[in-house]
């Protein structure tokens, strides 16, 4: 089976109430496309349980920007997976590089909450991505390589997760790297991946992450070894986040096409 192309759209610490009546517009936008594109919202998590009212009945996914290391307890303002599912969340985002420079998130504890996610049935879409100095200093795919073994659950956890390959430089910057440094990254990921979990490894959806706009979409997601996108900024508006799933479903149009 080849990778699913996966929309997921990051709100960050953005969206009030009103913010719902753009999930509503997204599930009326995208109800007439062909479904093969999975759709996935990250709301905060005060609207969490209500976006997934919104969206799981219309087919689509919510999910969670992080979770703690553990499964409940005494830990003030955190969120566990389990609270994350209950809300209706199928999926959670571990290790963004927001929360690896803001809470000081190591690789062994993204590892831990992505192993917790998997055991509490949410898929984990693990963050990785190197900064704009280890970029240019060209060690880029070692960094992202570090950090998979160091993030990636044990092989005996099973391959059910999504990478997000999101260069630190590129988050709302409106900079993005060139479509073959994409595809370098992309491939090392994945050689990575089947070097890890065997053939299961080639599965696993790698998402791209880093100003993806409407614009862009079409040529980022076209890259091979892309399997989707984790977008910022521009999955706030429905109506742009439904013209990059209209891009993503494009893609998958011709890689069906070019499979048979
Ligand atoms: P932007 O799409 O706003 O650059 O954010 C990307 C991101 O961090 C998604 O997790």
């Amino acid at each position: 089976m080849s990778p699913q192309m996966i929309l997921a759209g990051n709100w960050k610490m953005n969206g009030l109430t009103a913010a719902l009546d753009e999930v509503a517009l997204l599930v009326a936008s995208t109800a007439d496309m062909a479904s093969d594109v999975r759709i996935v919202i990250c709301p905060p998590t005060t609207l969490l349980s209500r976006v997934s009212d919104l969206l799981n009945p219309a087919g689509m996914a919510s999910g969670g920007q992080n979770c703690h290391i553990a499964t409940k307890g005494a830990h003030t303002g955190d969120i566990s997976a389990q609270m994350l599912k209950d809300a209706g969340a199928s999926y959670v985002i571990i290790g963004h590089s927001e929360r690896r420079m803001d809470h000081g998130e190591t690789d062994g504890r993204v590892r831990t909450k992505a192993e917790l996610a998997i055991s509490e049935g949410l898929v984990p879409i693990i963050c990785v991505g190197e900064t704009l100095a280890e970029r240019e200093n060209g060690v880029a795919i070692t960094v992202v390589e570090h950090q998979l073994s160091g993030s990636v659950p044990a092989a005996d956890k099973g391959a059910n997760i999504v990478i997000a390959y999101e260069p630190v430089w590129a988050i709302g910057t409106g900079r993005v790297p060139t479509n073959a440094d994409i595809a370098d990254m992309h491939k090392a990921i994945r050689t990575w991946l089947v070097g890890h979990y065997g053939s299961a490894g080639g599965e696993v959806s790698i998402l791209y992450g880093g100003s993806l706009k409407p614009e862009n979409a079409d040529e980022i997601l076209a890259v091979e070894n892309v399997n989707g996108g984790l977008v910022g900024g521009a999955s706030l508006k429905a109506e742009d986040f439904s013209r990059i799933i209209a891009s993503g479903q494009r893609v998958q149009t011709i890689r069906r096409a070019a499979a048979t």
